[in-house]
């Protein structure tokens, strides 16, 4: 019989988790999380992935997601190699993108990509599936398109802020900011669709709200949203907000200075009106759209959301790997 090749667990889109998983992917990471409890814990996570190696190839600035998945990575003993900017690789000397990748693929176990290129890693998954060294993708951000790791780390610190409210089922989650070219508003939607009576608001300036092809499968799946310009209205019926900075690197001609976005700042005032047991989050990196004196208010997540991030990586990376059975699970 002819000898099937498997198919890595690549990370590609919000759109691959289905609730099992992430329900999964919450308990795991709860549980990993306690090994950084002692020393012996965190010997143990090390020694779970010391034979493999990791490329981390970051072609779009980032400080959160390139450094939370290299330490991930050193969290259970891999090696990582990296690559920051096209410009000190052989792309420089008119080499493909395609043949680059395949380049690391010979080199390391899995790659870790962040692109400009909306679709790329799904382009150079398919392209690897087809030779002798399938290594996995994962996705760290595409373009403007989809960020699948902050998703899950943000439904995860979503699902640990309501755990004695019954969880994310029935919450109401406001994102506000630039929707239209926010990847991690793109990602997190999605996967909200697969929770029971939550309902998102989309608060944003007119120019900025979310792309028809988001609104379209939104309605496909029948989950419950609204747009408004109305910050304040939104605020007072909120379980967790969502900010997100204007993404002006996607630019043609200087649009988003035109766009009076002001109205979509939180600022301190703003908390008085929002319920006591409601969230803040923010992706980071925050301009001015997140005020720094709603910092010490106890609602604002994101600090914890920079390092659930690191955690949640950690998960991913013993699940696609197969090692995450060498964790043990209470009871789901
Ligand atoms: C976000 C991103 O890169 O999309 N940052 C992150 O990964 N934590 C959000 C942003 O850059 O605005």
């Amino acid at each position: 019989m002819e000898d099937r090749k498997v198919s890595p667990l690549h990370i590609l889109s919000s759109s691959q988790f289905d609730r099992p998983f992430l329900d999964y992917m919450c308990v795991l990471t709860d549980t990993i999380r306690r090994f950084d409890k002692s020393k012996e814990g965190l010997m143990y996570l090390q020694g779970l992935l010391a034979h493999k190696r990791a490329m981390l190839y970051f072609t779009q600035p980032s400080t959160r997601t390139f450094l939370s998945f290299q330490t991930a990575c050193q969290i259970v003993g891999m090696k990582t190699n990296e690559i920051r900017d096209s410009s000190t690789s052989s792309e420089r000397k008119g080499e493909s993108i395609e043949d680059s990748l395949r380049t690391f693929s010979s080199y390391v176990d899995i790659i870790i990509m962040r692109t400009p290129v909306p679709g790329l890693c799904d382009r150079i998954a398919s392209l690897l599936n087809e030779t002798d060294r399938p290594v996995p993708i994962i996705n760290a951000g595409s373009g403007p398109d989809e960020h699948p790791t902050q998703a899950l780390l943000d439904i995860y610190t979503l699902n640990r802020s309501f755990i004695r409210q019954g969880g994310i089922d029935g919450k109401t989650i406001t994102m506000v900011g630039d929707l239209k070219r926010g990847r991690t508003i793109r990602s997190l939607s999605w996967l909200l669709t697969n929770y029971t009576d939550t309902r998102i608001i989309f608060a944003s300036p007119p120019e900025f709200r979310i792309g028809d092809d988001l609104r379209q499968k939104l309605v496909a799946k029948g989950l419950r949203f609204e747009e408004t310009d109305q910050l304040e209205d939104a605020l007072r019926n909120t379980d967790a907000v969502y900010v997100t900075r204007v993404q002006d690197e996607y630019d043609q001609a200087g649009e988003s200075k035109k766009v009076d976005s002001s109205r979509f700042h939180l600022k301190h005032h703003h908390l008085k009106l929002m319920k006591e047991s409601a969230v803040i989050m923010h992706p980071l990196p925050r301009r001015d759209e997140l005020d720094l004196a709603i910092d010490a208010d106890p609602r604002a997540k994101y600090w914890r959301q920079e390092r659930n991030g690191m955690w949640t990586r950690v998960a991913l990376l013993t699940k696609i790997f197969g090692v995450d059975r060498k964790i043990v699970l209470p009871e789901l």
